[in-house]
C-alpha cells in the first residue's frame, strides 16, 4: 500500500522495493525479480556496486557535505575525469537530469542575450521529455506533462523531431533563436531512433546560425547506449550536453558539460546549487564513472544489446502485432500494435521488472553489467507475455 503521507503524483504503486544486488531486487515479500528497468537507466552498473558502495561509505565517513563556497576534491576529480571522456571543457553539477537541463537552457539564453537577442529562444522537439521543472517541463513535447502548469515558460518553440527541413523554416522565420535541444534518442517519447544524418545535419543548422547544439544524454548517457555518450558514435560533438541518471549508478547527481562558446557564459554568481556536486555524489559518481570505462561497459551494452534486439526479432518474427523492435546498446524499445501497459505487471507477477512507455513501446533499460545467462532469462520470460498480449489486457 502507498501511504496516504505521500502526494499522490505518483499514484498509487503495488511493488515495494526492499533489498537489490546486482540485476536482482527483492520486494517486502522476499520475492526476487530481474531488473530490467534499473531504476529508469539509472543504475548502470547494478544495485548496490562494490566499488559505488565502497566510495559512498568512505566519503559519507569523512565528508558528506560543506557547500560550493569551498573546493570539493571529488568534485574536481570527476569533472576532469568526464572533461577527458566527453571532450568538452567544464561542467555543473546539479542534483538531477531537470537540473541539468536547467543549467543548459540558461546557457542558450545566456548565449541568446550575448548575441543580442531580447528573448532568446530555444527549439524542442515534438515527443520529447526534458524533466518537470516549469522551464524542463515547457521544454518537454508531451501535453500530459503541462497540463494544468500553466502559465508555461517563454522562449521555446517546437519542431518534429527528425526533421531539419522543419528547423531550416525556423531559421528563415525566427531571429531569436539561441539554441536547439533534443535527447540524441528520445526515450520517454518511445525509444526515437533518428536517421543517421538528422543530428549531423542539426550540428551543420547551428553552426550556420551560431545556435547551441544541446544534447540531452541524461537517458543515453554513461555508457547505456554503446559508448559513454551517443554522440560518439556520430562523430559530432554538440556545444553542451547533459548527463544525470546512470552518472551516480542510483546517488542523485545531474551534470551540465558545455565547451567551445558555451564554456564561458557562466559568471561567478550566475548559477549554484546548495546540493549539486555534494561530495557524496560526487565519489559515488567517479566510481561509477571509473568502473563504466576500466570494465568496457560501454562495448558490452552494445554486444548485449546486439544480441538482444537479434534474438527479440527472432523469437518475435511471427506475431502480427509488434510493430518495431528497436535501440542502440542496452536501450530499446518494442513497439506493440495496440497499449500495453498491463504488461508491467504480467511481467512482474513474472518476476521481471519492465517499462511502458509512449502507450505501445516496452522500454528496456537493464543494468550494463548483464551477465549472458541473465539475457537469455529476460527474453525467455518476456517473449511469451508479449505473444498473449492484446488490446483487451
Ligand atoms: C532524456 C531525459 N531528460 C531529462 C530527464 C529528467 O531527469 P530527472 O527525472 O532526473 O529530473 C529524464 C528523465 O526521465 C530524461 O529521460
Amino acid at each position: 500500500m502507498t501511504s496516504s503521507a505521500l502526494m499522490d503524483n505518483y499514484g498509487p504503486r503495488s511493488l515495494s522495493i526492499a533489498k537489490g544486488e546486482g540485476v536482482w531486487v527483492w520486494d517486502d515479500q522476499g520475492t526476487r525479480y530481474l531488473d530490467a528497468l534499473a531504476g529508469i537507466a539509472v543504475c548502470g552498473l547494478g544495485h548496490c556496486h562494490p566499488a559505488v558502495s565502497a566510495a559512498i561509505q568512505a566519503q559519507s565517513q569523512n565528508l558528506v557535505h560543506c557547500s560550493n563556497l569551498y573546493n570539493i576534491a571529488a568534485q574536481e576529480q570527476l569533472a576532469e575525469k568526464l572533461r577527458d571522456i566527453s571532450g568538452m571543457s567544464n561542467m555543473f553539477f546539479g542534483n538531477s537530469g531537470a537540473e541539468a537541463n536547467e543549467a543548459a537552457i540558461k546557457l542558450a539564453r545566456l548565449h541568446g542575450h550575448s548575441r543580442g537577442i531580447d528573448i532568446p529562444t530555444v527549439i524542442v522537439m515534438e515527443n520529447a521529455f526534458h524533466g518537470r521543472t516549469l522551464a524542463t517541463l515547457t521544454a518537454t513535447g508531451n501535453r500530459k506533462v503541462q497540463a494544468g502548469f500553466e502559465p508555461l515558460v517563454r522562449g521555446f518553440v517546437r519542431a518534429p523531431f527528425n526533421d531539419v527541413s522543419a528547423l531550416e523554416a525556423i531559421a528563415k522565420n525566427n531571429a531569436a533563436v539561441a539554441a536547439v535541444m533534443v535527447e540524441p534518442i528520445q526515450g520517454e517519447g518511445g525509444i526515437n531512433i533518428p536517421d543517421d544524418n538528422y543530428l549531423k545535419n542539426l550540428r551543420a543548422l547551428c553552426d550556420a546560425n551560431d545556435w547551441l547544439l544541446i544534447f540531452d544524454e541524461i537517458q543515453t548517457g554513461n555508457g547505456r547506449t554503446g559508448s559513454f555518450f551517443y554522440y560518439q558514435q556520430l562523430g559530432i560533438e554538440p556545444d553542451v550536453v547533459t548527463l544525470a541518471k546512470g552518472l551516480g549508478n542510483g546517488m542523485p547527481i545531474g551534470a551540465c558539460l558545455a565547451r567551445g562558446k558555451a564554456s564561458a557564459l557562466m559568471k561567478p554568481g550566475s548559477h549554484g546549487s546548495t546540493f549539486g556536486g555534494n561530495p557524496v555524489a560526487c565519489a559515488a559518481a567517479l566510481a561509477t564513472v571509473n568502473t563504466i570505462i576500466e570494465d568496457k561497459l560501454c562495448r558490452r551494452a552494445a554486444d548485449l544489446g546486439e544480441r538482444l534486439l537479434q534474438q527479440f526479432s527472432e523469437a518475435l518474427a511471427d506475431c502480427d502485432h509488434v510493430i518495431d523492435i528497436r535501440g542502440r546498446g542496452l536501450m530499446i524499445g518494442i513497439e506493440l500494435a495496440h497499449p500495453c501497459a498491463a504488461l508491467v505487471g504480467q511481467a512482474a507477477a513474472a518476476g521481471l521488472l519492465i517499462n511502458v512507455t509512449a502507450e505501445k513501446v516496452i522500454r528496456l533499460l537493464p543494468p550494463l553489467v548483464m551477465t549472458d545467462e541473465q539475457t537469455e532469462q529476460l527474453v525467455q520470460t518476456l517473449v511469451p507475455l508479449i505473444k498473449a498480449s492484446t488490446a483487451t489486457d
